[in-house]
């Protein structure tokens, strides 16, 4: 029997998790540690489990349920989803400004101005105080039922905290964040999945899953711009923004009330100048009518309000020729495409390459050698090539062939049946070596500074690096070294100084560095934790290895199959006698740390010897945590060169700022 007791301890239970998804989701500023979490999440689904008639469709066990759907049903909007017509100069805007006033002859009016996020909009439906349904715009008036993947947003709320409103429908933009989406992406590469354009793609490819099991392994955000009730008495979009916020949406802080047109340019033009420094994309702004009471006055015209207009940012699309595709080598044998093209200037620099990633990618956009095509570059800076403009295209033109033999050095290529890259499978070849060589000296391998690609390549040519494991003998031949052209005694010492720091690399980083098919820094990270060592790995089965979490049998059998290689076994041999690390290590920096315990730091600036991620790992790994906003919480703002406006908030409140010094002498 369910007891009243029982009932109210599940209800506090889940107004405990809603409380901490929201501090943690929308305000960033969490307030009990993921162990507190989990302890109270776990409470809450046994509670249900043995009490099933407590479970709720609004209880966050409820986020992620449910068997994958067949397919999505549809859902009539009961309001229609508009669009926005678009401006894309001021003279347009003051044209916008122009009907407005006429219309509302001589009334007095303000401009609501928000960000146009560049995702996938959705409408949320609540009733009796609960998230009923949630569907894509589709085509206006009826769309996808995506209530199940939706519910795995979790700053999304899943009911109201405020008995006043218990129906509304709520408007905003699902999106992915750029460097999430890069992320994604890598993923996929590693797969051998299928890649996505962009961030926007990813997000509308993500909502569109079956499985919402899926949907809650990637990093879906949420902003909301709109809510309908009739519950509350809103006179303006911004009132209804207030709204918003009050009943614990994510609402974007970056927004205004403009006086008249010149001050909606005013802020146009200052959110065109932080666009790259934001962390989605955004496409533009959009301006609205603040006066509900005018907005229907203004009414609708083609499926676009009067009294809403999108500003567009200069695109940063531009069209032109493809001259020829060339193929590169990578460290991994896998052929990758490269248009070359006429140079253009782009959003900031002028391009002349983008990768066209595999040939199926070719094959499907029907790419040719002599086309004139659409060129986009994302908030991630990198160009692709998203369109062929088809009617421009010369009548002689020959879809591109699929190669036969590797362009270096001719071996004949394999492909994979499940995977989507052409292999030069001739582990002599020029190119993968290089490749090896790059990968394993760089950032997130090894990270030895000093020795670029044209060093290398030097080295390779004069016979002085083989594999890998002679970069660590490359001392042995000091005196050689200083001798060759464009060398000097310093440049060898400082080259040879990076290669010795190399060597107190972790383990997972010589994982990572030695470039085995399929093995990213997550997965080196996770087979670093789950062995411990090289020799563990190394004597483990393929079935072991597959019973690691995470390790998909594709990557384990690429693993096997690699250790158990002569030539990586050499490898790997040498390495250990030059001294590198082929076992974890508890450091002392992955010790809990008295000074970090349970502290929470915010990040501001550039620090000297540390990059961001590595400053967050030292944090986290002494028992810290790294915050995105300052507020009273916060306990330390650890602030490098030129930090940000976070510096002047952390003054504000009075929370400690320390430098980077300060930081060290706590480690
Ligand atoms: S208001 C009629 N506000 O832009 C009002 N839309 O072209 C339409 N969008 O489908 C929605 N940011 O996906 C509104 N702050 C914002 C927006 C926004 C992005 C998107 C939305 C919509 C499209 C309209």
């Amino acid at each position: 029997m369910v007891t009243e007791e029982i009932r109210k301890k599940a209800r506090i239970l889940r107004d405990k998790i809603a409380d901490a998804d929201y501090k943690y989701y929308v305000l960033a500023e969490p307030d009990i540690d993921d162990y507190k979490y989990d302890m109270l999440f776990k409470e809450l689904s046994d509670l249900e489990k043995q009490f099933p008639e407590l479970v709720t469709p609004d209880s966050p066990t409820q986020r992620v349920s449910g068997a994958p759907a067949k397919e999505f049903r549809t859902i009539e909007h009961r309001i229609p989803m508009l669009s926005l017509s678009n401006s894309y100069n001021f003279e347009e805007l003051n044209d916008f400004d122009s009907r407005v006033r006429n219309i509302l002859g001589g009334e007095k009016y303000e401009y609501a101005c928000e960000l146009k996020f560049d995702g996938i909009a959705v409408s949320l439906v609540y009733e009796n105080g609960r998230l009923i349904s949630a569907a894509t715009r589709g085509d206006g008036f009826k769309g996808d039922d995506i209530t199940q993947n939706i519910k795995t947003i979790r700053s999304i709320p899943l009911n109201f905290p405020d008995a006043k409103i218990s129906d509304a429908e709520v408007r905003g933009e699902v999106f992915i964040k750029k460097d999430d989406f890069l992320r994604i992406n890598q993923q996929q590469e590693a797969k051998g999945g299928k890649l996505f354009a962009n961030a926007r793609n990813t997000a509308a490819g993500t909502l569109k899953l079956k499985d919402s099991r899926q949907v809650a392994g990637r990093p879906l955000n949420f902003f909301a711009y709109y809510i309908f009730t009739s519950q509350a008495r809103l006179s303006t979009h911004l009132d209804g923004i207030s709204l918003l916020k009050k009943l614990k949406f994510p609402v974007n802080a970056k927004y205004a009330c403009a006086k008249n047109i010149d001050e909606v340019k005013k802020f146009c033009d200052s959110v065109e100048a932080e666009r790259d420094g934001l962390p989605y994309e955004i496409d533009g702004v959009v301006v609205k009518v603040n006066s509900l009471t005018q907005q229907e006055t203004l009414g609708t015209v083609s499926r676009s309000p009067r009294w809403a207009i999108a500003y567009k940012f200069k695109a940063k699309e531009a069209v032109t020729k493809l001259e020829k595709i060339v193929l590169q080598v990578g460290r991994t044998g896998a052929v990758t495409p490269v248009a070359i093209m006429q140079p253009v200037f782009l959003a900031g620099s002028t391009i002349s390459r983008a990768t066209l990633h595999n040939f199926d990618e070719i094959k499907r956009k029907d790419i040719r050698e002599g086309d004139y095509v659409k060129i986009e570059k994302g908030g991630d800076v990198i160009p692709k090539v998203t369109e062929v403009l088809k009617d421009k295209r010369s009548p002689g033109s020959k879809p591109y062939p699929l190669p036969k033999v590797c362009p270096v050095c001719g071996h004949k290529l394999e492909k994979p049946e499940d995977e989507v890259y052409y292999y030069c499978v001739n582990y002599e070849c020029p190119a993968q070596n290089i490749g090896r060589f790059i990968h394993f000296v760089g950032r997130n391998s090894m990270e030895i500074e000093g020795l670029g690609e044209s060093i290398l390549e030097t080295f390779i040519g004069r016979g002085y690096l083989k594999d890998v494991s002679d970069i660590y003998r490359l001392k042995d031949h000091r005196d050689e070294l200083i001798e060759l052209e464009g060398f000097g005694e310093k440049s060898i010492d400082n080259i040879l100084e990076g290669i010795e720091g190399s060597k107190k690399k972790p383990f997972d980083k010589v994982l990572f560095g030695l470039g085995i098919r399929h093995v990213g820094e997550r997965v080196a990270k996770v087979l670093s934790d789950a062995f411990g060592d090289i020799d563990a790995l190394r004597s483990a089965s393929l079935e072991e290895i597959r019973s690691v979490n995470e390790i998909g049998p594709k990557i384990a059998e690429s693993i096997h199959a690699y250790l158990n290689d002569r030539r990586s076994s050499a490898l790997i041999e040498r390495l250990r006698e030059a001294g590198i690390c082929l076992k974890k290590e508890k450091s002392a920096s992955v010790a809990s740390n008295e000074n970090f315990k349970g502290r929470t730091f915010v990040l501001t600036g550039t620090l000297e010897k540390y990059r961001r991620e590595q400053a967050q790992e030292l944090i986290e790994s002494g028992g810290g945590k790294v915050s995105s906003s300052v507020s009273k919480k916060t306990d330390y703002v650890l602030a490098g060169a030129d930090p940000g406006s976070k510096l002047d908030k952390a003054k504000s409140l009075g929370v400690k700022v320390i430098d980077e010094s300060e930081f060290e002498k706590m480690l």
